[in-house]
């Protein structure tokens, strides 16, 4: 692991790496023209609307609005974090990722010895689970539960022996300990000395992505209080980020197709035994949307599966709004609420694995679901009820990002409250408190992330889906001058015209971001002839630049190439004519006493020009 990576660093492995190869080794690609096509591997769908452009070293994906670099490609499609992307890339280039500053290199390797240590941990804890003294009564319980030894194998389950000590006799180092006490499996005592957090019970590692132990569940065998005590958060563990379960439903599946999501460590497990490998659940913590965007890089669909009493309704409903921001086109979310009393371990050990399988099959659509809870307690048969679903169901439905399903879910509420399509479209359109389609979901960010975006990526790099299809337009205006859009535009499909750019520093670029970011752009291609967008998202990724930039390279043009030259001085002149313009109708609108004499001067010069 490297600490800070340079961006010199990161630069130079894009102007190595073919965006063409990464991505036609992953999903196969059709030349056209100068650019490559294919399936988008975002989405579903049947024609292709991916387009990968060798010259820019960028995709983009007409369809879904997804977009980026190789580096963004691989952190979606490999769900990979930043920094592990540019390894990857880095030994396919044969390049060593230089280290960075000591800080950092100290951090780095810390967090690599936490993790050795809870390596051994673990193994500590599956090697009591064999061969304690007093592990009999575990294993005894956990076969009781139904459990066979390979899973609990598989899911790595172990046995913190009684005692308050086991773990501190066990790693004596104080660093060590110190260590321990970081993660939270030493605990402090009020006299200064520490003890075992776990205690005679039953431990489940939970592994990160990358299969590695972050922090331990473990439960009483027996119906003592508490029933499961889970690890704290930990500079290596964090809760509302992880999802157990996550590593081994990858491991066991070279293609996801779904994931189910339940609530428990045992739901998780059971559910894997009789087949249903693809189950995760979260950590005892309600299901965020940076959980769902992180089940959603590795398939299409979520079925939530949750408890049919008070808590699992709860859990269902707070995973419904998680989800709304994020359903963008070609997401699908169910929901399986199962019958009062039973959750999904003990369901899949009555019905088998076929009549689960058939449950999961028959799950409700998260539209289903929304308007049958809305529906639950209301009279629909009035007027006055219809007007109430409608209100109830708004709020919702604008959190939903603009697509086919948001358009579905119109309809839907249309149908019900008997209004006509259009009228519930305005409907939708007023009383929001924000434009829902601009906002990113916020996600909160591990110190793990934040680490990588130090690594100078640039805020919001360390994002999950660093190109957004909902794009981050802020401080740009919404409507644009057309010539001023149409010079970045070109500038954008064919940099070297940064060569051929006049000079644009006469004009107030401080309260326009747009116009600001042309010339930066013209800087940095004349700056650099290497320099593609490929490269400029490394910058900017996250980041309104960025999004502005994504959206500027996908427009196409239909313009000759020995066009775009004419085209775009011509968009420069005219863009500092109106700039030019704007500047002397102000000038012109104040009392000429208070015109500087530069000024006086600038307006006697416009108006000779102009005459
Ligand atoms: P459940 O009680 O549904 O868990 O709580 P479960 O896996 O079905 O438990 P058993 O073993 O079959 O009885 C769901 C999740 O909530 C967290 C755990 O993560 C658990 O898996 N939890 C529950 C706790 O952290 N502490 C508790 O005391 C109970
Ligand atoms: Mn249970």
């Amino acid at each position: 692991m490297a600490g800070l990576i340079p961006q010199s660093f990161i630069e130079d492995l894009l102007t190595r790496v073919d965006i063409v190869e990464v991505i036609d080794s992953r999903t196969p690609l059709k030349r056209a023209g100068k650019n490559y096509t294919g399936l988008c591997p975002f989405h579903q769908e049947k024609t292709p609307s991916f387009s990968v452009s060798p010259d820019k070293q960028f995709y983009h994906c007409f369809g879904c609005g997804a977009g980026g670099n190789a580096i963004s490609f691989l952190m979606d499609y490999d769900s990979l974090e930043f920094v592990e992307v540019i390894e990857q890339l880095a030994s396919q280039a044969g390049l060593v990722v230089p280290q960075g500053n000591q800080r950092d290199d100290q951090k780095t390797k810390q967090r690599a010895t936490i993790y050795d240590l809870l390596q051994k941990v673990d193994e500590y804890y599956q090697e009591q689970l064999r061969s304690h003294n007093e592990a009999e009564a575990a294993k005894q319980y956990l076969k009781a539960r139904g459990l066979s030894g390979q899973l609990a194998k598989q899911f790595g389950l172990g046995f913190a022996p009684p005692g308050w000590q086991n773990l501190l006799h066990r790693f004596p180092e104080e660093e060590q300990r110190k260590m321990l006490h970081q993660c939270g499996l030493l605990v402090d005592k009020e006299d200064g000395g520490r003890y075992d957090r776990f205690r005679h019970r039953i431990t489940f590692p939970i592994r990160d992505q990358r299969g590695r132990a972050i922090a331990f569940g473990g439960r009483v065998m027996g119906d003592d209080k508490p029933k499961y005590i889970n690890s704290p958060e930990s500079p290596v563990f964090h809760k509302s980020q992880e999802l157990y379960g996550l590593f081994e439903a990858r491991k066991s599946n070279r293609d996801l197709k779904r994931i189910i999501v339940v609530e428990g460590y045992m739901d998780v497990i059971m559910l894997a035994q009789h087949g249903f490998t693809e189950t995760v659940a979260t950590l005892g913590t309600a299901i965020n949307t940076s959980h769902l965007e992180r089940v959603f890089r590795n398939c299409s669909e979520v079925i939530f599966c949750f408890d049919g009493d008070r808590a699992g309704k709860a859990a269902a409903w707070r995973a419904l709004e998680a989800a709304s921001p994020i359903m963008t086109d070609g997401r699908r979310a169910k929901f399986l609420m199962l019958p009062e009393g039973e959750d999904p371990d003990s369901l899949v050990q009555k019905d088998g694995p076929e009549r689960f399988g058939q449950r999961l099959q028959e799950a409700q659509s998260l539209s289903d679901y929304l308007f049958s809870q809305l529906m639950q307690n209301i009279d629909m048969d009035g007027l006055d009820g219809r007007a109430q679903l409608a209100a109830e169901a708004r709020p919702l439905i604008q959190k939903f990002p603009r697509g086919v399903f948001y358009q579905l879910m119109v309809d839907k509420l249309a149908e019900l409250t008997g209004m006509s399509k259009p009228d519930m479209a305005s409907y939708l359109n007023t009383g929001k408190k924000s434009e829902p389609m601009r906002q990113q979901p916020s996600r909160p960010q591990s110190s793990r992330s934040q680490n990588s975006a130090q690594q100078s990526a640039g805020p919001g790099f360390q994002n999950n889906r660093p190109v957004s299809r909902a794009p981050v337009n802020k401080g740009f205006r919404q409507h644009q001058l057309p010539s001023l859009d149409s010079a970045t535009m070109l500038l954008l499909h064919s940099p070297s015209l940064a060569n051929v750019a006049p000079d644009l520093s006469g004009l107030d670029a401080e309260n326009n971001p747009e116009l600001a970011l042309l010339i930066e752009l013209i800087t940095r291609f004349k700056q650099d002839p290497q320099m593609n967008i490929g490269i400029l998202m490394s910058h900017w990724q996250g980041t309104p630049k960025g999004a502005r930039v994504v959206q500027l390279a996908s427009r196409q043009t239909l313009l000759e190439e020995e066009m775009f030259e004419p085209e775009f001085l011509g968009a420069i002149q005219r863009l500092r004519e109106s700039e030019g313009e704007a500047r002397f109708k102000a000038l012109s609108q104040r009392p000429l006493k208070s015109l500087s004499a530069e000024e006086k001067v600038e307006l006697r010069e416009w108006l000779a020009h102009r005459s």
